[in-house]
């Protein structure tokens, strides 16, 4: 049984900087260094969110994010990482879900995802797609020459109806 949990813990970062090591593919020795560095401001800030999944076994994946500066309501999601032994099991979907309804509880409505454009990352792009994101901006050549920028967006804002009144009982 895989439950969440809000609240980041010290004891957490090796598992934690494990898993980022395991997916390698994804993350390169900068990008391990600024996420336990975000990870580290996030034990005694309150201005990131975390999420973070565990089993019996242990930790499982983890999510971060932050109110985008100088915007109302706009969040960016930093990181996501699943255990590679566990990915495609709905570990990642789940931790996502929960980003979410956290931004919704702190009045966001627009959650913002940036990954990268290269054929090896297609899964995690698909990740993004199947979760409702729709891809707002492709910024050609950001990372480096022939690595894209993509940017993901899902409005979180509730629907017209949901903002409504209900109508006082006759
Ligand atoms: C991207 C990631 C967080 C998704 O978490 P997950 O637990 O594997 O994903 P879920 O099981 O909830 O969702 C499965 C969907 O994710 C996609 N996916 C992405 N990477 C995948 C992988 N390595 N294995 C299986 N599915 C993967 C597939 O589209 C899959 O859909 P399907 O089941 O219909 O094939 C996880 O694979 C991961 O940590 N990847 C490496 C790190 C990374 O790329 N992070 C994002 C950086 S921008």
């Amino acid at each position: 049984v895989v439950s969440l949990r809000s609240q980041l813990r010290k004891d957490d970062l090796p598992r934690i900087e494990q898993i980022l090591r395991a997916n390698r593919t994804a993350f390169n020795d900068v990008e391990v260094a600024t996420a336990l560095e975000i990870l580290e401001a996030g034990l005694t800030s309150h201005d990131y969110g975390f999420i973070v999944a565990e089993d019996a076994q242990g930790l499982l994946g983890y999510a971060a994010y932050a109110p985008a500066p100088l915007t109302h309501g706009t969040f960016d999601l930093y990181w996501i990482a699943v255990d590679p032994r566990r990915h495609g099991k709905g570990v990642g979907r789940k931790l996502l879900r929960a980003v979410e309804q956290d931004v919704q509880a702190r009045a966001g409505r627009l959650l913002l995802i940036e990954t990268s454009g290269r054929a090896d990352y297609s899964r995690t792009r698909q990740f993004y797609e199947s979760a409702g994101y729709a891809r707002a901006a492709t910024i050609p050549d950001f990372y480096k020459a022939g690595d894209d920028k993509v940017i993901y967006a899902r409005r979180l804002d509730p629907k017209e109806e949901d903002r409504t009144p209900p109508r006082a009982a006759a």
